[in-house]
C-alpha cells in the first residue's frame, strides 16, 4: 500500500474546520491592517533560495527538495520547492514593479513549504506557513507593527499569554566587528564544537549561538564568551532603531522580552529580529519567527528597498488552539420516493440551508438513523405528505414534529 511520504500529513475533514478558521481569523485581520494577499509558485529557481536565504544556511545545505527538469533538449535549470516563502514574496515584488508603487506596499501568504528535515513533533517536511512581508519603510513603527500583528493574530486564535522575544542584529557593519570578536574570543575552543559549529565558524559564526548541540551550548556558557555575546555591539544608529521599536512595542500595549541569543536561521535578517515561543509545543517551540530584511530587496536585483515581516506555522499553531467541531447538517430528508428525495434536498440547498439524502433508497429506519446522526432535522416525505401536499418535520434533538409546507421550513 502507498502511504503519504514521511514529513507529510494529510488534513481530513474532522480537522478542517479549525484550519479553516486559521486562515478566516489571518484573512479578516490582516485585511483590516492593509495587507494584500499574494499566491507565488511552490517552485523557484534554485538560485533564488541560494543567494536570498544565504549560502551557509541549513536550510540551504541541508533541507531543500531541489530538482531539475527535462531532458537534454529541455529546459534544465535547477528548480526548488520553497522552503519559505521571503524570497519568492521578494522576487514578485521585483518582477511585478511594487518599487514604483507607494509605499508602504504590504502583503500577506498562506501555503505550503517543503524542508528536507528529520520529522519530529511540530517538525514536517511539508508544512504552511501564514505571513506578512511590508515593504519601503525603514521607520520602526513597521517593526512594531509586523511584531504586533503576529501576537494580536496568536491572541485572536485565544492565544492571549504569548510574548514576542525580540533583538536585534544590527547593520552589516556592526555585526561584522561582532562576529569578529564572537570568533576571536571562541578561537582556543574550536576543536571542541560540533561539526556543524565548525563550519558556522568561517561561514556564519552568529548562528553558533543558537546551536542546540550541548557540548556547544557549555562552551557558551562560559563566563569569558558570555560577556562578549551579551555585550552592546550595536552601532549608535542601529540602537537607535531597536529602542524605538521597544518604545512602539510599549505603545502598542505588546509584550516582549529581550533576548540576545537570539539570532534566527535565516541569513537575510538586519537589526529587528523576533520569534514567539510556546512551551506547550515541546522541542520545536517557535510559533512565528521575523524581522528585518533591508538588504534582499537590492541583493535579488531590484532598488535598495528596506522590508520586514514574518512568518508563522500552521501545523504548530494547530497543536495550540482549541478545536472547532464539525456542524451537523440543517436537514436530512427521509423518503423513499427518490424524486421527491432529491428535489427537496435541492430546494433547500437554494435555500440557503445544508441538506442530503440517502441516496441509496434504503428502509425507512435506516435513514430515520442517518439523519439521526448527521442533521439537526428530519424533513420525512411519505404518501400522506405527497397527497396532502405537506412535509413532516422532525426536530431530531427534541423529537418534536411539526406538518410544514416548503416555504414554512
Ligand atoms: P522560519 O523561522 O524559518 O522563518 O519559519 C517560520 C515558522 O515556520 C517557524 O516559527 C515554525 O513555526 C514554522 N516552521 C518552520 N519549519 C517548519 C517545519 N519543518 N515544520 C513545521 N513548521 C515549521 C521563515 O520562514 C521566514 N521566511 C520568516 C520571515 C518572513 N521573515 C521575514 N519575513
Amino acid at each position: 500500500m502507498i502511504k503519504a511520504q514521511r514529513g507529510t500529513k494529510d488534513i481530513l475533514p474532522e480537522n478542517i474546520l479549525t484550519w479553516q478558521r486559521i486562515e478566516k481569523t489571518a484573512r479578516e485581520l490582516f485585511q483590516r491592517a492593509n495587507y494584500k494577499e499574494i499566491r507565488t509558485p511552490i517552485f523557484e529557481a534554485t538560485e533564488l533560495f541560494k543567494r536570498g536565504v544565504g549560502d551557509s544556511t541549513d536550510i540551504v545545505n541541508k533541507e531543500m527538495y531541489t530538482f531539475s527538469v527535462g531532458g537534454q533538449n529541455k529546459d534544465e535549470s535547477s528548480i526548488t520547492l520553497r522552503p519559505e516563502n521571503t524570497a519568492g514574496v521578494v522576487r514578485a515584488f521585483i518582477e511585478h514593479g511594487f518599487s514604483r508603487a507607494s509605499v508602504p506596499v504590504k502583503f500577506w501568504y498562506f501555503g505550503p513549504m517543503f524542508r528536507y528535515e528529520r520529522p519530529q513533533k511540530g517538525r514536517q517536511r511539508q508544512f504552511h506557513q501564514i505571513g506578512v512581508e511590508m515593504f519601503g519603510v525603514n521607520d520602526p513603527s513597521a517593526d512594531a507593527e509586523v511584531i504586533a500583528l503576529a501576537l494580536k493574530f496568536l491572541s485572536e486564535m485565544g492565544l492571549k499569554e504569548l510574548v514576542a522575544e525580540v533583538n536585534s542584529l544590527g547593520c552589516t557593519k556592526c555585526r561584522d566587528e561582532y562576529k569578529n570578536r564572537i570568533k576571536e574570543v571562541l578561537k582556543p575552543y574550536l576543536d571542541n564544537l560540533c561539526e556543524d559549529c565548525k563550519v558556522r565558524y568561517e561561514k556564519n559564526p552568529l548562528r553558533m549561538l543558537d546551536c542546540k548541540n550541548e557540548s556547544c551550548a557549555k562552551i557558551f556558557e562560559n563566563d569569558e564568551i558570555k560577556r562578549v555575546i551579551l555585550s552592546d555591539f550595536i552601532c549608535e544608529e542601529c540602537l537607535e532603531h531597536y529602542n524605538s521599536v521597544k518604545k512602539y512595542l510599549d505603545v502598542l500595549g505588546v509584550k516582549y522580552k529581550e533576548n540576545k541569543m537570539l539570532v534566527r536561521g535565516l541569513d537575510y535578517y538586519n537589526r529587528t529580529v523576533f520569534e514567539i515561543k510556546s512551551d506547550a509545543l515541546g522541542s520545536q517551540s517557535a510559533v512565528a519567527g521575523g524581522g528585518r530584511y533591508d538588504g534582499l530587496v537590492e541583493m535579488l536585483g531590484g532598488e535598495k528597498t528596506p522590508a520586514v515581516g514574518f512568518a508563522l506555522g500552521v501545523e504548530r499553531l494547530y497543536e495550540l488552539v482549541e478545536h472547532t467541531e464539525e456542524q451537523k447538517l440543517d436537514y436530512f430528508v427521509v423518503s423513499n420516493l427518490q424524486d421527491k428525495a432529491m428535489e427537496t434536498v435541492q430546494c433547500l440547498r437554494d435555500m440557503g440551508k445544508s441538506a442530503d439524502f440517502d441516496f441509496q433508497n434504503r428502509k425507512f429506519g435506516k435513514q430515520l438513523e442517518k439523519a439521526g446522526k448527521t442533521a439537526k432535522m428530519a424533513v420525512i416525505i411519505g404518501e400522506d405528505e405527497v397527497a396532502g401536499e405537506y412535509y413532516t418535520v422532525k426536530n431530531l434533538e427534541t423529537g418534536e414534529q411539526k406538518k410544514l409546507k416548503l416555504s414554512e421550513l
